[in-house]
């Protein structure tokens, strides 16, 4: 009790009860250590706005999928007539569905944002290595709520994605066809496979992925927040030990996000209500159509915001895998013969060549295919330790290097392109060589991120009041 704070017995009711509350939670102090006296840099731009729309996105995803459950059947032979239910008969379902369907996209817009901002101003590197990682480990769990969220309406395509993506589990030696069926709990995709994918969609994957943005957010108030010079403004203080280049994030920064929020929810909304299915791009036509397992659509494609990674599954052939061997083999010859390696190392790193070639030679190019696709998220976690440009933020990195990250967006956008089409074969040619690109823009990161003439990165942040 000797540390309950008195309040003069004249104070206002309002100042009363925040005393009392006060004196038995910490409500005033996370509001100042996390708002009123949280300090962000005061040259924080628009690219700064994707977290905090991010943050909304998953608040409206969980919402309507909370009013969603409400109607929805999760039983192979009802699914698809509740969610028609739930369209149809339910007051405001109508809204409440699309808003859903739309959010899935939007969120993967946000958060694709949210990440090339951060690869752009360096915002994984030290000291938010932490930040990036849960980062990294949120991008999954949203690509698995979202892959099992779709099988839900129990469309042709939900059925016919999922089967062929569990299947692809089949193809990992030795535990494969028996992981494919845990996954599935039956032998083809069905009512048992829809049971577990809507217990892990409404409750165990939201639930993994609110504490990893949680875990997200206290990373980033314990270091700050990165800023487009790279400029670490907690190195300038004042007396008082405030950053002489911060601003407190309430009400600087809530204003600017609200802002945000008003701009992305005019986009929303006109989706919503005017394009729901976005041209068949966010809801695809086949899903109108109840699940068929007797009849497969004759092109299977998954929704857009995987299609990058799609196309790079696609584009290991046995061909292809020639093309990998040869690069694993001049890797190897280049570190035994550049690296400055003790002989032992040497020896363990042709070895070790050798064992992979050789794998690589006698399992199904369909598994590497997998390997690539599952790396082409994995190598994300590894870019704190890839990046050794010794400036932060790509405004002061050589102006190749911005045609490099501009390459980079292309080719994603293009391997994104192409994993919606029907496989070809100059599909297939273009999207192995965009494969190649996007390793190797990670993997000779090391090396490249290195080379140029950087510009001098200034002791303040740079800003012009407006
Ligand atoms: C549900 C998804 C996510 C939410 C709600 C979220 C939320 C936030 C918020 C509110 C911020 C501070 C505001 C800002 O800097 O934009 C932030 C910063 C950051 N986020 Fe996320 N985030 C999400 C996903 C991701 C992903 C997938 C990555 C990367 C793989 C990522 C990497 C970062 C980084 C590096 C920062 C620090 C940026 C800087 O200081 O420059 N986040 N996040």
């Amino acid at each position: 009790m000797a540390d309950f704070k008195e309040i003069s017995p004249d104070a206002p009711a309002g100042a009363k009860l925040m005393n009392w509350v006060d004196n038995r939670f910490p409500a005033t102090k996370m509001f100042k250590e996390h708002l009123s006296e949280y300090y962000a840099p005061k040259n924080l731009n628009i690219w700064y706005m994707f977290g905090s729309l991010s943050l909304l996105v998953l608040v409206i995803q969980i919402v309507t999928g909370i009013f969603l459950t409400m109607n929805y059947k999760p039983d192979a032979a009802l699914a698809f007539g509740s969610v028609e239910y739930i369209m149809r008969d339910v007051p405001w379902g109508w809204l409440i569905r699309y808003m859903h369907s739309t959010g899935a996209s939007a969120f993967f817009i946000v958060v694709y944002l949210h990440m090339f901002r951060g690869l752009i101003y360096g915002s994984y590197r030290k000291p938010r290595e932490l930040i990036w990682i849960f980062g990294c480990a949120i991008f999954l769990a949203l690509m698995a709520e979202a892959f099992m969220g779709y099988l839900l309406p129990w469309g042709q395509m939900s059925y016919w994605g999922a089967q062929v993506i569990v299947n692809l589990f089949a193809a990992i030696p030795f535990v494969g066809p028996d992981l494919a069926l845990l996954i599935r709990g039956d032998y083809v995709v069905g009512d048992a496979t829809l049971n577990r994918f809507f217990a892990f969609h409404v409750i165990a994957v939201p639930l993994v992925l609110l504490g990893l943005v949680v875990a997200h957010i206290i990373a980033l108030h314990e270091v700050g927040s990165n800023n487009p010079d790279g400029v670490e403004i907690k190195a300038k203080k004042d007396a008082n030990g405030k950053p002489l280049d911060g601003i407190a994030f309430h009400p600087f920064y809530t204003v600017h996000d609200i802002f945000g929020v008003s701009v992305f929810l005019l986009a929303f909304s006109a989706v919503v209500f005017f394009a729901p299915e976005a041209g068949g791009y966010f809801l695809e036509y086949n899903n109108f159509i109840p699940a068929d397992p007797l009849k497969t659509p004759a092109h299977i494609a998954p929704v857009w915001y995987f299609t990058p990674f799609y196309s790079m599954l696609r584009a290991i052939t046995t061909e292809m895998m020639y093309v990998l061997v040869l690069c694993v083999v001049v890797a190897a010859a280049l570190g035994v013969l550049k690296g400055q390696l003790a002989g032992l190392f040497k020896a363990i790193l042709l070895g070790g060549a050798v064992a992979v070639v050789a794998m690589m030679l006698s399992i199904d190019a369909k598994f590497w295919g997998v390997v690539v696709m599952g790396g082409a998220v994995i190598i994300l976690f590894f870019l704190p330790w890839l990046d050794n440009s010794p400036v932060k933020s790509i405004r002061y990195r050589p102006t190749w290097h911005k045609w490099l990250y501009g390459i980079f967006v292309v080719n994603f956008l293009v391997l994104g392109y192409l994993g919606i089409k029907p496989p070809s074969p100059i599909n297939e040619r273009v999207s192995q060589v965009g494969t190649l690109f996007y390793f190797g823009f990670f993997l000779l990161m090391p090396w490249w991120s290195r080379i140029g003439s950087f510009k001098s990165v200034p002791d303040r942040v740079t800003f012009t009041a407006h």
